[in-house]
C-alpha cells in the first residue's frame, strides 16, 4: 500500500543498508527535493549527515535563514552555511550573456560544495535529490547523468579523489510523492510546496550584468508579490510566480521632484508542465496593491509591469 509512512520506512531502511556506518554529505539548496533528501536521512542516519548549503548571494528574500532555521535549529541536522556572495558577484561581474552567467553561478557553485565537501574528509557518499523524472530525461540524454541535467544544485562535478558513492532516495519517485514524504517527514508546508526556483537563481532574473544593488532590489520587491500571493490565498493557484529586474531608468515624480529609478516586471503563470503556461489572470486589484506596496516600500524602483505572455513563445524566465 502506498502510504507516505510506508515509503519513508522502506527508504530509511534502504539508506540504513547502503551507507552502514559511513558518513553522508547533502548539498541542500533550499529547495523541495534535496530538502527531503536532507530530513530522510537526518531521520534515517542522524549524525552521520553533513549538509552543505551555498549561499550565493542570489537567493531569495531570507531564504539562507529559513534553511538554517528549517534544518539546524527546528531539526538538529548539522548544515554548514558557506557565505559565497562575494564570491559570486565578483565572478559575475562585466558578464551580461545569460548563458554565460548560468555557466559561471553553474561553475562556481561545485567548486565551492567541492571545496567544503572535500574538508570532510570522512564523507563517503554524496546525496542528491535526484527524482524519477531526473532519471527518465537523463536517459535520453547523451551524458547519461541526471544530477549533471536537473540542475547545477545537484552536483555531478566531485574529484575523482574523493570517490565518494551516489545515495539518491527519491529517484523512483514522482514529485507530488516527494512532497507528501516531505510533509510526513514535518518540513512545513510552505516549504514543500514551494514554486520551482531555478538553479542560477536571481542571477538570471537580474537581465543583464549582475551587481548587489539589483540583487538587492529585486529580493524585496520579489518578497512583497509572492507574501501578497500568499496573503490572497494566490500563490497556490499559480504554478510560478516571481519579479523580474529590469535595469532600466525610467521616470518617477515624487513631491516636487522626478526620480528615475528602475522597473521590475512581475510574471506570473499557471502550467502543468511548465513546457507550455498560460500568465496568470491575476485580479486587477491585486496587482494594484502589489505595485502600490513595491513603490512605497523599494527606494529604488519606480514602476512595475505585469508580464502577460504566453508560452510559447515567451519563456517563463526572461533569461
Ligand atoms: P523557461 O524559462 O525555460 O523555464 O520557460 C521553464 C522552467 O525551468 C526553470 N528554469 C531553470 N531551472 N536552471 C534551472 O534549474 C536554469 O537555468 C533554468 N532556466 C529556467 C524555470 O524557472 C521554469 O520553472
Amino acid at each position: 500500500l502506498w502510504t507516505p509512512g510506508n515509503i519513508i520506512d522502506e527508504l530509511i531502511d534502504s539508506v540504513r543498508r547502503q551507507v552502514g556506518s559511513d558518513h553522508v554529505v547533502l548539498g541542500l539548496s533550499g529547495g523541495v527535493d534535496s530538502s527531503v533528501v536532507g530530513a530522510l536521512l537526518h531521520r534515517a542516519i542522524g549524525d552521520q549527515l553533513t549538509c552543505v548549503f551555498v549561499d550565493t548571494g542570489l537567493l531569495r528574500h531570507q531564504e539562507g535563514d529559513q534553511v538554517m532555521a528549517t534544518f539546524a535549529r527546528h531539526m538538529g541536522v548539522r548544515v554548514i552555511r558557506i557565505d559565497a556572495e562575494q564570491r559570486f558577484l565578483e565572478a559575475l561581474k562585466g558578464i551580461d550573456d545569460p548563458e554565460q552567467k548560468r555557466k559561471i553561478i553553474g561553475g562556481l557553485f561545485i567548486d565551492v560544495f567541492d571545496e567544503e565537501a572535500s574538508k570532510l574528509s570522512n564523507a563517503r557518499w554524496l546525496a542528491q535529490g535526484t527524482i524519477y523524472p531526473d532519471v527518465i530525461e537523463s536517459a535520453g540524454s547523451k551524458t547519461g547523468k541526471a544530477h549533471v541535467i536537473k540542475s547545477h544544485h545537484n552536483v555531478g562535478g566531485l574529484p575523482e579523489t574523493m570517490k565518494l558513492g551516489l545515495v539518491e532516495p527519491l529517484r523512483e519517485l514522482f514529485k507530488d510523492e516527494v512532497r507528501r514524504i516531505g510533509v510526513e517527514l514535518g518540513l512545513p508546508r510552505e516549504m514543500v510546496y514551494r514554486h520551482p526556483f531555478p538553479g542560477p537563481g536571481l542571477g538570471v532574473r537580474i537581465l543583464g550584468e549582475v551587481k548587489k544593488e539589483y540583487a538587492d532590489l529585486l529580493r524585496k520587491a520579489d518578497h512583497i508579490f509572492i507574501e501578497e500571493l500568499r496573503k490572497h490565498d494566490l500563490y497556490d493557484k499559480t504554478s510560478q510566480a516571481f519579479a523580474v529586474f529590469l535595469p532600466v531608468k525610467s521616470v518617477g515624480v515624487m513631491g516636487d521632484g522626478r526620480r528615475y529609478d528602475y522597473v521590475v516586471a512581475l510574471r506570473a503563470v499557471e502550467t502543468i508542465d511548465f513546457m507550455t503556461a498560460r500568465w496568470a489572470h491575476l485580479p486587477y486589484d491585486f496587482l494594484d496593491h502589489v505595485s502600490r506596496r513595491i513603490i512605497n516600500e523599494v527606494r529604488g524602483i519606480s514602476r512595475v509591469t505585469y508580464d502577460i505572455s504566453g508560452k510559447p513563445p515567451a519563456t517563463i524566465e526572461w533569461e
